[in-house]
């Protein structure tokens, strides 16, 4: 296969396709590095650098702002914030995210969830989204040690908390030992699912670093792989 071989699918190149599908981030990947270390040997050397955003200042571009409670529609978020601790007595504003070991202050809608400001605000787009209603575990990310559905938790209830993404296994250059085993494994295809059952595994292995096989098919459980790659997750798990 060359990079400029079609992919059989409208006619797109292999990088237009993980373009898309946000695998490829300016060239580099983020979240995928299994996938990419296993594509570089065909046809191209990947620099594997990631670039973090550490302050990031949002801007509201929605034309409303609506209340979360009860629906009342605003103008200007300063009017819903206003709205907000007048009548429900909750704080929606500026909050302090900790991710991957670095604080974040952004401003954040109340109704915003952790996935969304992961990907959309602090350019962290190794957490995927597949099916955004907490049915198939692709948004995983390890929040206070445990591994949690990031589409389903309010960014506001992760506040005070540490949270780990996939970029922040490892350095950005090295694999940690689970990535590490996931490649030796060949664990991923499109690698789309593959972040969601790392931060998993990456879980289930800080409580319990000899898991068991059925340790880890519970904790891989609550994930879905439309590859069939599961098996080989599981054993790669095994082996870290
Ligand atoms: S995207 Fe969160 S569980 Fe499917
Ligand atoms: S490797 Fe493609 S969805 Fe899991």
């Amino acid at each position: 296969m060359t990079e400029k071989k079609k992919n059989g699918s409208g006619g797109k190149t292999r990088r237009d396709f993980l373009k898309d599908a946000g695998l490829l981030v300016g060239g580099t990947a983020i979240g995928s590095t299994v996938l990419l270390a296993a594509c570089a040997g065909e046809t191209e050397t990947v620099t594997n650098t990631v670039t973090r955003t550490q302050t990031v200042t949002t801007t509201a571009t929605e034309s409303k702002f609506v209340c979360p409670i009860d629906g009342t529609e605003f103008d200007t978020f300063a009017e819903l914030q206003a709205h907000f601790e007048a009548t429900h007595g909750t704080v929606a504003g500026v909050v302090t995210l900790n991710v991957n070991g670095d604080n974040h202050l952004l401003q954040v809608q109340p109704y915003w969830s952790l996935a969304f400001v992961l990907r959309e605000k602090l350019g962290l787009p190794g957490t995927k989204i597949g099916c955004d209603r907490g049915e198939c575990g692709t948004c995983t990310v390890v929040v206070d040690g445990k591994a949690v559905y990031a589409c389903t938790m309010l960014v506001t209830d992760a506040v005070g908390k540490n949270i780990l993404t996939v970029e922040g296994l490892s350095d950005g250059i090295t694999l940690n030992s689970l990535q590490q085993s996931f490649y030796n494994r060949g664990a991923s295809q499109c690698g789309y699912c593959t972040p969601g059952f790392l931060m998993a595994a990456t879980a289930l292995l800080s409580a319990n670093p000899n898991p068991s096989r059925d340790d880890v098919r519970l904790a891989l459980s609550g994930h879905l792989c439309s590859c069939g790659e599961i098996h080989n997750f599981i054993e790669a798990v095994l082996e870290a």
